[in-house]
């Protein structure tokens, strides 16, 4: 057991690697809204992470705004919470060496998110894409988080922030230095939403890499296009259960009736109490009315954020000066404890 005293502190991030999707508001970006007005909150736009794979320079620097502006747009109060750019406080990378030096190759061998990124062809990955999760570590611990909401997916990772920060305050003898951070994948609504599917393969989670268009909502898209999107949204022939082990061998239905019960905040029981019965021609359009209600006015609110750059970026840019004062000092500590001359 950790005997961690520090205080309770949230830290999450997203990559600007492509557009923020209904999976990402669900799994994450609603908890950061939630949290905010109860802890300490920092909330961070990895674009070294980003950089682990491919990125046009403009491109990067475009969803780096996106990034924030979904944020915001989904009431994140940039005021109450420090939202920023990783890249813009240089003590991540500089832990990150130091973690780099603690974590073990056994451990990173057993990530399964490099396994999936990297495919069969993993000699030609970049070595950050095989450390990413040790930068994930240093991102968290700089600021001594105790917290972190994300979705189901991180879960692996977060294990390693903790295997990490273990170790470290072992070998360096310094207990309780750093806290093991816990995933937050609950939500206010439980855990519903933290792990949502893609709209044309119930199997595969719903991704910004994913090719087709239609597999995902995103928060830029307009009632029309969040409408037709559901529409054409893989099904069955059957109608819904009356009741959620009815659901089990339903990858797609499950995921439309989870996500109904997401943005409802019901449970997927008491959605089926009221849809039961039906088929997908009645349930398809009560639950496009009830994502165009709950994501059209973030998406509006995201295109007025993003035609203000300016805004953005002094948003960042003071966020990442609030951030560096809690990670500079943690720095310098971790400086003296290693030997390093401070
Ligand atoms: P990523 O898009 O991989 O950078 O993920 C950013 C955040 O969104 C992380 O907390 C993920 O766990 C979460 N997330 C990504 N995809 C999904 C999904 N399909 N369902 C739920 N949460 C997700
Ligand atoms: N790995 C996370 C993802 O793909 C992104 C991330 C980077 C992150 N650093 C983090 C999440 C720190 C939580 C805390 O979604």
């Amino acid at each position: 057991m950790s005997g961690y005293q520090g205080p309770m502190r949230v830290l999450s991030g997203i990559q600007p690697s492509g557009g923020m999707h209904l999976g990402n508001y669900l799994g994450a970006i609603r908890k950061f809204a939630e949290l905010q007005h109860q802890y300490d909150c920092n909330f961070c736009v990895v674009d070294m992470h980003a950089i682990t794979v491919w990125q046009d320079p403009e491109k990067l620097r475009e969803q780096t705004f996106h990034i924030a502006a979904s944020y915001i747009a989904s009431g994140v109060d940039p005021e109450k919470a420090t939202v920023f750019h990783q890249s813009g406080v240089r003590a991540h990378a500089e832990l990150a060496w130091v973690f780099n030096c603690v974590a073990r190759l056994g451990w990173l061998d057993r990530m399964t998110q490099f396994k999936d990124k990297a495919g069969k062809n993993s000699e030609r990955a970049s070595v950050g894409l095989y450390t990413y999760p040790v930068l994930q570590a240093a991102d968290i611990l700089v600021y001594k988080a105790t917290h972190v909401p994300v979705g189901e997916d991180q879960k692996q990772h977060l294990e390693l922030s903790r295997d990490i920060a273990g170790k470290f305050n072992h070998d360096y003898n310094a207990a309780d230095f750093f806290p093991l951070p816990e995933p937050l994948i609950k939500g206010q609504f439980g855990d519903a939403g933290a792990r949502i599917m893609s709209l044309r393969d119930g199997a595969a989670k719903m991704s910004k890499s994913d090719p087709s268009e239609n597999a995902c909502i995103f928060l830029a898209d307009d009632a029309d296009k969040i409408a037709k999107k559901i529409k054409k949204a893989k099904s069955d022939p059957e109608a819904l259960p009356s009741e959620a082990a009815g659901l089990e061998g339903r990858p797609e239905a499950a995921n439309l009736v989870g996500i109904y019960a997401a943005l409802s905040g019901k449970s997927a029981a008491e959605v089926l109490s009221e849809f039961g019965g039906q088929g997908f021609g009645a349930f398809k359009p009560a639950l496009a009315e009830l994502v165009v209600e709950k994501i059209a006015p973030i998406g509006a609110e995201l295109r007025r954020l993003e035609a203000d750059p300016a805004f953005l970026q002094s948003v960042l840019e003071k966020g990442a000066e609030r951030a560096a004062a809690i990670a500079d000092p943690v720095v310098r500590e971790v400086k003296e404890i290693v030997g390093f001359l401070v």
